[in-house]
């Protein structure tokens, strides 16, 4: 268990912004950030961070938290596994409480295969650069290539024994289970013998974009006609092939910088290049580009250059691989090699200056890219053109931006030698298809995706739950505040009339309303709410110190988020144009204690504009002689009405 104090001293030392800006490119936004959502697909941006409540709130997912709950959510860590993430990050020391064997055993499994493939990554890069074989064979290998000692060590290459079980049985040796070695596939079980993967193999070890071992790839380092050139772990709880970018954790940084992401087919390019200086690049290893890897990078930046072998015989294939990058509206670009070169080899034989050249000048815009290709192939034969022309039409549909979608059929027509309307038809046509087929507008813009027009009026309408969830925020964000509050105090005056005196009294915001709620026995008509409201005051009243991200650390995940949500709210105004479309947003110049005071005024006043109307109904259906009384609760009602609105006037 991880000591208290060292949770703490995490939670005060971590920076929301900090610590999501790894994942996610954020852009100032007023006093917040905003960027794409990490959790959709999503064009506009409606992911907030906010600085000063140190919480995140994603729109379009609906998820949101504290710095925790984003690592949860996004990493998928466990509590102590985000905690320990901070830590690191932080290089806070962590203090554990003394663990049993128990509670050893208890450690999650999904912990249990990080740290076996944590354990592989040391041992594979330390048998490379250590022992005798490794040194002679593994090593030896890899300097071949022209990698460096540096390069070695920031890429963490490792080499694995051509022995049986060298490794199987030196993870044993460290009480690591061969359970997890099994699931992990770093071993093979068969009957009463265990044997390592990855024997005589060269290892890449492939980490998340937080820097967490997931698995590994291995080169065969003889020339051996029936084993495989590559071997790569096998899917488990931490290795999904589909969801992984072998070097994301180094160029991430690079990537946001540069607004750019160089896609490369290997291991091998990835490591030459960031080599050479150019540290913005991933490889998806082999397999064909899926969704989940664009979506990694396109948290990052919108833009994805995809460097092709030379010598590439399925280019053709590889170019549909690409729609799905257009799919999720990135720009892409596509730069070839000469013939017979990769871009390992490429950036082997360049200085940094000519391969920066390079890329910059032979990197062509894919659309312009695929239609010269196709044109070229097309050249002198009708019926391939035709059919050329309607796939060149099926990529440009997966642009959602209108107005680049112009822009290449515009350029379309020009390299293919065709009429822009007949395009135009085509696009049409593929466009209603995909609706149908679908069922949604995919390929329409989405301009606002967060807040729907349904809702919009529904929020407008709901004053009752537009009210209590303001206290709530209020009470999270000032409860611990004291505020001078005026009163009114009802008198008669020398006149006889009766009038309102003023009294100015010292509280803290939650005693505040607390008492002026119970005074009208108040409950909240929404029961999430109703529940909050009481754990929160419950809270303040016992707790001296409190903190909203303690106290949202301490809630259940779902009511956390509920939580976040309230607080976010106001935010939501950030995201977009509120003010054009003729939104009013109040300004706040309010102090805390008039807008408390307003808060809870607005309430009791709707409340008792509520019974007078539900009395006024109940009258009509009544018995002449019962009708006294409750035409006296109306007249009192009525006569609070006043005060209440008179008191409201006084506050704004
Ligand atoms: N690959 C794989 N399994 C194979 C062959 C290839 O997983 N049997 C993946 C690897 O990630 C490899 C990438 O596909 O890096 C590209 O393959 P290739 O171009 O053959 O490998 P290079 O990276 O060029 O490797 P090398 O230069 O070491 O031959
Ligand atoms: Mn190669």
């Amino acid at each position: 268990m991880i000591a208290r104090t060292t949770i703490d001293n995490v939670f005060e030392t971590a920076r929301v912004e900090e610590v999501v800006g790894d994942f996610v490119q954020l852009k100032k936004s007023g006093s917040n950030f905003k960027g794409l959502s990490p959790f959709t697909d999503e064009r506009s941006p409606s992911f907030m961070v906010s600085p000063v409540k140190q919480i995140w709130k994603d729109f379009s997912s609906g998820k949101g938290g504290n710095v925790v709950a984003f690592l949860m959510e996004h990493e998928h860590f466990t509590y102590p596994e985000a905690i320990k993430y901070l830590a690191k990050k932080y290089g806070i020391e962590i203090e554990e409480t003394v663990q049993s064997d128990e509670q050893k055993e208890q450690a999650n499994e999904r912990e249990s295969l990080y740290l076996v493939s944590d354990f592989a990554k040391d041992y594979f890069h330390s048998t490379l650069l250590k022992s005798e074989h490794g040194k002679a064979i593994g090593l030896s290998y890899f300097k071949e290539r022209g990698f460096t000692d540096e390069t070695i060590k920031k890429f963490e290459l490792g080499y694995s024994l051509d022995q049986w079980d060298a490794f199987t049985t030196a993870a044993i040796k460290k009480a690591y289970k061969l359970e997890y070695l099994e699931k992990t596939g770093l071993s093979i079980v068969k009957g009463e013998k265990q044997f390592d993967r990855f024997k005589g193999r060269v290892i890449f070890p492939i980490l998340s974009m937080s820097g967490r071992t997931l698995g590994f790839g291995g080169r065969i380092l003889k020339s051996d006609k029936k084993a495989a050139k590559y071997l790569n772990s096998p899917e488990s709880d931490i290795y999904h092939k589909s969801k992984v970018l072998y070097g994301i954790y180094l160029a991430k940084q690079s990537i946001a910088k540069e607004d750019n992401c160089y896609l490369v087919e290997g291991y091998t390019d990835v490591i030459q290049l960031y080599q050479a200086g150019i540290h913005n690049v991933v490889s998806s290893s082999g397999t064909a580009l899926t969704s989940d890897q664009i979506r990694l990078v396109n948290r990052l930046t919108k833009n994805i250059t995809v460097l092709f072998d030379g010598d590439a015989a399925g280019l053709r294939a590889s170019l549909r691989g690409v729609d799905l990058i257009l799919e999720q509206g990135m720009n892409v670009k596509i730069c070839t090699f000469p013939e017979g070169e990769d871009p390992d080899s490429f950036a082997r034989n360049n200085s940094l200056d000519a391969i920066r050249t390079y890329l910059k000048e032979k990197s062509q815009d894919f659309i312009s890219f695929k239609a010269s290709l196709l044109a070229m192939e097309a050249k002198n034969d009708p019926i391939k053109k035709a059919e050329t022309i309607r796939d060149m039409v099926v990529s440009i549909a997966k642009i959602p931006d209108v107005i680049k979608r112009e822009v290449y059929i515009k350029e379309c027509s020009r390299i293919m030698d065709i009429s822009e309307d007949v395009l135009f038809d085509t696009l049409a046509q593929i466009l209603q298809k995909e609706r149908k087929d679908t069922g949604k507008k995919t390929v329409a813009p989405q301009v606002f995706n967060v807040v729907t027009p349904e809702k919009q009026s529904v929020r407008k309408i709901n004053i009752l739950y537009e009210l209590e969830r303001k206290i709530i925020e209020l009470l999270l964000l000032y409860g611990t505040v004291e505020e001078e509050f005026e009163d009114l105090i009802l008198e008669t005056n020398e006149k006889g009339e009766i009038a309102f005196k003023p009294e100015t009294v010292k509280s803290k915001v939650f005693e505040k309303v607390y008492l002026d709620l119970q005074d009208d026995e108040i409950e909240f008509a929404n029961e999430d709410f109703r529940v909050l409201y009481y754990e929160i005051i419950n809270k303040l009243n016992t707790d001296e110190g409190f903190q909203i991200d303690t106290f949202i650390n301490e809630l259940q995940s779902e009511k956390a988020s509920s939580i976040t949500d309230i607080l976010m709210d106001e935010e939501r105004y950030n995201l977009h144009d509120w003010e054009s479309k003729q939104i009013y947003v109040k300004e706040k110049t309010h102090t805390i204690a008039q807008v408390v005071s307003e808060t809870i005024l607005n309430l009791r006043r709707y409340l008792v504009t509520q019974k007078i109307n539900e009395l006024s109904e109940e009258i009509k259906v009544q018995e002449p002689d019962g009708r006294e009384n409750s035409l006296q609760d109306i007249v009192d009602y009525i006569t609070l009405k006043k005060v209440l609105s008179e008191k409201l006037n006084r506050v704004l």
